[in-house]
């Protein structure tokens, strides 16, 4: 019986979610678990020069969200599917509940045309769990105005960061089987600490 997993991280920009990454696939294996660690938009080379146009690029609100979905499909199909089929843990920066919460949140594109594309590129698969790392948007923004510049996602107002953060977050009320919210106010270490927390309660 295969106990592969399939585990995604989310959050607006600026909150965190980067730097637990590397933790969280050290953590899987050191208990025993082969880990690929992977990222939305991209993951292949495909998705990889549609994420440079995509975040770089200004396009009609559709057509950024059916690359997203196009991007997705052929990172399924490439990746994830496979690194599951084999038994490995899967680890994605990012996946459909970004599409909802920047496309959907953001940008407004109505809710039904994202469900329709998730019914399509992914009718059966979900992510067994979801960690959603959550700042309010005063620390988002300070984070990323320290350290980069920026995309054409992060050049947004404050106003669609809000409509983003709160799409993430009426998604983890919708669905919380899989997501776990973590505040990431909170200092790295206790972050670190609930990681291992919820990793151990996962991986009974
Ligand atoms: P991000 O994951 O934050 O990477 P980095 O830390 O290198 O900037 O960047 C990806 C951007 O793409 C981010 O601003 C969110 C956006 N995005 C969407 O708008 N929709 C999606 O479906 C996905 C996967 C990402």
């Amino acid at each position: 019986m295969t106990t592969a997993k399939f585990i995604t991280f989310e959050g607006i920009d600026g909150a965190g979610k980067s730097t637990h990454l590397a933790f969280v696939a050290d953590l899987l294996r050191a208990r025993g678990k082969t880990v690929v660690l992977t990222r939305e938009p991209g993951g292949t080379s495909l998705g990889e020069a549609l994420r440079n146009i995509l975040l770089h690029e200004k396009m009609h609100l559709e057509t950024e969200a059916l690359l997203m979905f196009a991007a997705r499909r052929e990172h399924i199909a490439q990746v994830i599917e496979p690194a599951l089929a084999r038994g490995d843990w899967v680890i994605s920066d990012r996946f459909t509940d970004a599409t909802f919460a920047y496309q959907g949140g953001g940008r407004k594109l109505e809710r039904q045309k994202l469900v329709a594309l998730e019914a399509w590129v992914h009718p059966h698969l979900q992510p067994d769990l979801t960690l959603l790392f959550d700042v309010p948007l005063d620390v988002a923004r300070a984070r990323l105005d320290a350290t980069r510049e920026l995309d054409k996602f992060e050049q947004e107002k404050a106003d669609f960061f809000a409509a983003t953060r709160a799409e993430y977050l009426r998604r983890a009320d919708e669905f919380p089987q899989r997501f776990v919210k973590i505040d990431s106010t909170l200092p790295i270490a206790e972050i670190q600490d609930y990681l291992r927390d919820i990793i151990a309660e996962f991986d009974r």
